[in-house]
């Protein structure tokens, strides 16, 4: 496979399987017609090993996609947790990117979905940043898309249903065949809502603003972290709609998305981004990589350790050891 260095396994349906044999049918109904719902987490090494990065909120985000779309997904939401745990044990790379979908099955064709049966898997592979580091760095050049992003009339861009990428496809391959990094999508109001795959942020005179819910976007988990970032730098945020010239006129813009990190944007169809500086990008940009690496106790909460915690020696006797996530709930010592 093109670009995916094969890792050792798969979780799929319920066990953990070798990643050749993490095969479906080809008339599962999920590939026919986009009825599935994913997520896109990451983990990271840290000081006390892999850490899966806001592994609830994205659980909390997968549960609600399927719910939109009446998928009764198979598994609860411990079982899935600790899928994901267990996952990036077992293939021993500590950082990498997670994949759970829930897809509608080999079982009935036709556009009724709740005929199928409802297969699980998570997938794991090693991704870099998904706009390049040198994107992460120097910033990407993005165009506005011709497409508009898809309207909660049609598709709810707020569940992270396969079938809303098709859009994003169009608008990623207009881009890259027109010379660019990346598109913006603007909606159908014709106001900036988001990336084919990231949020977008905008910094004027020190205030940092994103599109709100209603612009037609995914609510990000990289979007909420960085509306965090904002407040603990003390600087003034706001949700507001703008139009592409409010884009050309920004200080700093940047893209954020799990996949890409925190990517400023140097350019957009041509017009250059402020002075290329980037400083308050660069401030969120370190608290993130702090967060995600476990350097910052202030976010210590956001991860989840793929190895037991090691425990307090006063108590190490007293009880066994408890599993990811917990220290970040215990009093700190
Ligand atoms: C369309 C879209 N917008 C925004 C995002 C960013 O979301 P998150 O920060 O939760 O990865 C993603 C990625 O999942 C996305 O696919």
């Amino acid at each position: 496979m093109v670009g995916i260095r094969k890792l050792k396994k798969i979780w799929l349906d319920g066990r953990l399987v070798d990643w050749d044999s993490a095969q479906i049918h080809v008339l599962s109904h999920g590939l026919h017609y986009g009825y599935s719902v994913f997520e896109g987490i990451r983990c990271h090494d840290t000081p006390r090993g892999s850490a899966i990065f806001r592994l609830d909120e994205h659980l909390d985000r997968f549960y609600n996609s399927a719910k939109v779309y009446r998928m009764s997904v198979p598994f609860d939401r411990a079982t899935l947790r600790q899928a994901c745990i267990d996952l990036v044990r077992a293939n021993g790379v500590p950082e990498a990117y997670l994949r759970p979908i829930a897809f509608s099955g080999y079982g009935q064709m036709g556009l009724d979905p709740t005929q199928s049966p409802i297969q699980v898997a998570v997938a794991m592979w090693e991704w870099g940043a998904y706009l390049g580091a040198d994107g992460v760095d120097r910033g990407v050049r993005a165009t506005i898309s011709s497409w508009a992003r898809i309207d909660s009339r049609s598709l709810p861009p707020q569940a992270k249903c396969s079938a809303n990428y098709a859009n994003s496809g169009l608008a990623k391959m207009e881009a890259v065949s027109g010379g660019y990094d990346e598109a913006i999508l603007l909606n159908t109001q014709g106001m900036v809502a988001e990336g084919p795959g990231e949020n977008v942020f905008r910094v004027k005179k020190e205030v940092v603003s994103t599109p709100p819910a209603s612009s037609g976007i995914l609510r990000g988990i990289t979007r909420d972290t960085v509306i965090r970032f904002v407040a603990d730098e003390g600087l003034v945020f706001q949700r507001t709609d703008f139009t592409r010239e409010e884009l050309f006129s920004a200080d700093e813009l940047f893209f954020c998305g799990t996949a890409a990190g925190i990517t400023p944007i140097r350019e957009v169809d041509g017009r250059p981004i402020g002075t290329g500086a980037y400083p308050i990008t660069r401030r969120l940009q370190q608290r993130y990589e702090a967060a995600l690496h476990g350097r910052s106790e202030e976010y210590a909460s956001w991860l989840t350790y793929v190895e037991p915690v090691p425990l307090a020696p006063s108590i190490s006797g007293m009880r066994s050891a408890g599993r990811s996530g917990r220290a970040s709930r215990e009093p700190k010592g």
